[in-house]
């Protein structure tokens, strides 16, 4: 860590004791905990510009969450340079949802996972959080963004795909307050046995099938964790064409 970051996070969270790099990174980030008198702080680095801005908005979603009750970790400060930014937060003793379904025993222990992930995703689609904007049009501005890292040749998704995706806009539904990136990476199993969102860039009030396609995409052909997944989730079921919609279409530009 150079000696100007090392300052400037020592601003916020005091002297630093230590620091490690954890073994589970995430796809557009360096993740390391940092120890200080303080407590255990998450750093959370990027350095290409589409992930810092991204890193960026993760940040302005925390602050405005502290306080609420959308379990999160806490925020503590975002430092950027010219090349890189860093996102600082509470650092929360746990495992992924992804590792914890991995080192489930039996298939009971993973259905039960499953379940509560269905039951933690219904709780945030109920949630009523006034500090989060609400778009009227949340799904149009996806499709914007889309457009944009299409242009610049950062999606994997073509503009043929995305002007289908303007042309086949499913039904509008309700927004909610979602998480936007719902996949088992990006959830926390604590020490406790709670769960806890992180990656959180892309909550927000917005189209609640978004993470719900996302949620179900992996256990898809699996009859019955889809079924314990339903167990928890019990507010709505997406058809066949709003999964596709949403599964070969929108996910393929973020
Ligand atoms: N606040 C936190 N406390 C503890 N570990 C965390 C925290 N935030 C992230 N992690 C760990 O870092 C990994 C990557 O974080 P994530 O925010 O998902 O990065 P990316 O945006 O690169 O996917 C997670 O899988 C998790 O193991
Ligand atoms: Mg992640």
């Amino acid at each position: 860590m150079n000696q100007q970051l090392k300052g400037d996070i020592e601003q916020i969270i005091g002297p630093i004791h230590e620091r490690s790099r954890l073994a589970e990174q995430g796809c557009t980030s360096e993740v390391s905990q940092v120890m200080t008198d303080k407590g255990s702080f998450l750093l959370k680095s990027s350095f290409q510009d589409k992930y810092r801005e991204w890193l960026r908005t993760e940040a302005g979603v925390l602050e405005r969450l502290r306080g609420e009750e959308v379990p999160v970790p806490r925020y503590q400060g975002f430092i950027e340079y010219k090349d890189s930014s860093h996102l600082l937060m509470s650092f929360e003793e746990g495992v992924s949802l992804s590792a914890a379904l991995e080192n489930a025993n039996s298939d009971g222990a993973r259905k039960s996972l499953i379940r509560a992930f269905g039951r933690f995703l219904l709780d945030l689609h109920q949630m009523k959080v006034p500090s989060l904007d609400s778009s009227p049009v949340w799904m149009d501005e996806q499709l914007a963004k889309a457009e944009n890292y299409a242009k610049r040749g950062e999606a994997d998704g073509s503009l043929e795909l995305l002007q289908k995706l303007k042309e086949d806009k499913p039904a509008p539904v309700r927004q909610t307050m979602i998480h936007g990136d719902c996949n088992t990476d990006n959830i926390l199993v604590l020490e406790n046995g709670g769960l806890m969102w992180i990656d959180v860039a892309g909550m927000a009030i917005g189209d609640p099938r978004y993470d719900e396609c996302l949620a179900i995409r992996k256990l898809r052909g699996y009859a019955e964790y889809i079924e314990a997944f339903y167990e928890g989730y019990t507010r709505y079921r997406v058809s066949e064409d709003e999964f596709t919609y949403f599964n070969n279409g929108l996910y393929e530009f973020f």
